[in-house]
């Protein structure tokens, strides 16, 4: 008998990650064969999951585990009966830290007013630059650790955050710094990302600007971030720019991402293959040819409907990577344009405007929003091997639902099924705690 931090047993539905029988990182189908979409993740009925030193250290059926290690030895000890237990979801592209309101735009662009036109006007990311350039580090932090309690109910228990509303040295050294302090006091997995290259600021030149993310704030920021991001679109940044921020982000020991192929198809997921970018993200205009080349790559294509839904645009195509051998992952995108923290709603409109299935759904926002993270490069350590699902040796991140399976989070949209969160092991999450209803 052996002693655990976490015992979480009796779960009418233990979700461990992507079904056994399809290699990890090819998706069943890849190779052409016809695959069952209800039946992409590995499922464990009456299962188990146990969690020692933050990692998990067995799964299986309820009978075998805790014969092994017993539930009142734990610290924690969680009867799952009747409801279902999964890895926490990894929402691996966000804009969380922003100060400042936009609810305007939202009337205007219901009005017709299009998102780019916004933006050259200087509204858009050019307002909320200038809200976050007026708010102090303070009223940042206080913004970004209630935005990722929020996200927390709602399941992430990694977010990966992007500045990119600084726009020069200064803020977004500040931006950063505020992400760095929020990962310290929250227990939610924050991984930060910078995204200097995000708008070109009102009055400078595309050209001078890309100078000074590559000189001035590369030099100054990378020690606090992950990923280097860049917004490739048409009238923001080229294809030629994208490729000089983002080799300048990796000679600083940044590893790429790509906004690409969101409004125009530019060309930037063929950059993101050329570089073996972590991750493409958009995607709404990507063609076969580029499905083809970033599943060559290793490049997780990320897509991000809240962002289409919002626009009222055309949804990406997830069949169209699925079928080229990718692992899709699906994230939230929440920024001021999107303001949707919650994983929950994502995984519907994977479902409801993408045609995923609730499995395809659930896998990608557990293990695909893991490899778009990088869980699977041993060169990117702040995010955990294994990340995304809940086998042995991955992190100790579990969502437990007040539902019998996976398939109530997109059925169930417009309530959150996520009773409790633990992150390495230690209970982060608990809903409800605090409703009162007279009645
Ligand atoms: O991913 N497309 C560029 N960046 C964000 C939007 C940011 C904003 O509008 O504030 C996105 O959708
Ligand atoms: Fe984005």
């Amino acid at each position: 008998m052996t002693a655990a931090d976490a015992v979480i047993h009796g779960a009418s539905e233990l979700v461990v990650g992507p079904a056994t029988g399809t290699a990890e990182g090819s998706h069943p189908g890849a190779d052409g064969s016809p695959a069952d979409p209800d039946d992409v993740l590995e499922r464990i009925e009456d299962g188990a999951v146990v969690i020692a030193d933050g990692e998990v250290v067995a799964m299986g059926s309820t009978d075998e585990i805790v014969a092994e290690y017993p539930a009142e030895n734990a610290a924690v000890a969680i009867d799952a009966s009747g409801k279902t237990v999964l890895p926490g979801f990894v929402d691996s592209h966000t804009h969380a830290v922003f100060a400042g309101d936009r609810s305007d735009e939202f009337a205007a662009k219901l009005r017709g007013k299009p998102y780019q036109e916004i933006l050259a006007e200087g509204g858009g990311i050019l307002r909320t630059v200038r809200a976050c350039r007026d708010a102090s580090d303070a009223e940042l932090l206080e913004l970004l650790l209630d935005r990722l309690d929020t996200m927390l109910s709602f399941g992430a228990t990694t977010v990966e955050v992007k500045s990119g509303y600084g726009l020069d040295t200064e803020t977004e050294r500040r931006l950063l710094e505020v992400v760095d302090r929020a990962a310290e006091m929250h227990p939610v997995r924050v991984i930060p990302t910078f995204m200097g290259a995000h708008a070109v600021p009102e009055g400078e030149s595309t050209a001078d600007y890309v100078d000074r993310v590559i000189e001035d704030q590369l030099p100054v920021v990378a020690e606090h971030a992950v990923f280097c991001d860049i917004f490739c679109e048409e009238d923001v940044f080229s294809v030629e720019d994208s490729r000089r921020v983002l080799t300048a982000g990796r000679e600083h020991g940044l590893e790429p991402k790509i906004h690409a192929e969101e409004f125009a198809h530019l060309g930037g997921s063929q950059l993101a293959a050329e570089l073996n970018a972590v991750s493409a993200d958009h995607l709404l205009q990507a063609t076969e040819s580029d499905a083809a080349a970033i599943a060559d790559a290793g490049v997780t294509p990320t897509l991000l409907p809240g962002t289409a839904f919002a626009l009222g645009t055309e949804y990406a195509q997830p069949r169209q990577f699925l079928a080229a051998g990718s692992e899709v992952a699906v994230a939230t995108d929440f920024n001021p344009n999107c303001y949707a923290p919650g994983m929950e709603f994502a995984l519907t409109l994977a479902c409801v405007g993408m045609g995923l299935s609730p499995a395809e759904a659930v896998r990608a926002g557990t293990y695909g929003g893991g490899l778009a993270l990088g869980a699977s490069r041993s060169e990117i350590e702040r995010v955990p091997t294994g990340c995304g699902t809940l086998r042995e040796g991955a992190p100790g991140d579990v969502l437990v639902l007040d539902a019998p399976s996976h398939a109530h989070i997109p059925y169930r949209f417009d309530e959150s099924v996520v009773e409790r969160a633990l992150i390495g092991g230690e209970p982060a999450y608990r809903s409800r705690a605090g409703m009162e209803v007279d009645r």
